[in-house]
């Protein structure tokens, strides 16, 4: 469990409510199916505040906290956990920065929206935050460890 690194490393991906009430899910997983990424949980989750709050700890204190926690409890979020070499820093890559305004096109944020507090995804910042997300999102028999009959042409 600890260290997941190589192809067995793993990031916590989750489209946010503006993503699921704007119908983005299904080009999104798409983005993450196509550059080779594996799919090993997913499930659409009401989150609790509680759950936000735990999930953004880190940010408590920032004055954007508790518009943050009631735009995340706003409405169902498709919560995710994705597989794959280096995928916790090329998801980020792929999502592009926090701002929108800083997002390049061809990036999910720089493709899908505008604001900063209405940013469509999140995705694990390190390897260790992705440890701590999945294990707060997920229960380790929601996470599929299936064969990928076609890996060998991605690695
Ligand atoms: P952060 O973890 O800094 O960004 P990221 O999602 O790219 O890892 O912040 C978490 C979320 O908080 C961010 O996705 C959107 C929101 N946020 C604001 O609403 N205003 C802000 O000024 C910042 C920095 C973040
Ligand atoms: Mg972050």
């Amino acid at each position: 469990q600890s260290g997941w690194t190589g192809v067995n490393e793993r990031t916590f991906i989750a489209i946010k409510p503006d993503g699921v009430q704007r119908r983005l899910v299904g080009q999104i997983v798409q983005r993450f199916e196509k550059k080779g990424f594996k799919l090993v949980g997913m499930k659409l989750i009401q989150a609790t505040e509680g759950l936000l709050k735990e999930h953004y700890t880190e940010l408590r204190s920032k004055p954007f906290f508790s518009g943050l926690i009631s735009y995340m409890s706003s409405g169902p979020v498709v919560a995710m956990v994705w597989q794959g070499l280096d995928v916790v820093k090329m998801a980020r890559k792929m999502l592009g920065e926090t701002n929108p305004a800083d997002s390049l096109p061809g990036t999910i944020r720089g493709d899908y929206c505008v604001e900063v507090g209405r940013n469509v995804i999140h995705g694990s910042d390190s390897v260790e935050s992705a440890q701590r997300e999945i294990s707060l999102w997920f229960r380790e028999n929601e996470l599929q460890c299936w064969e990928d009959t076609h890996s060998h042409w991605i690695y």
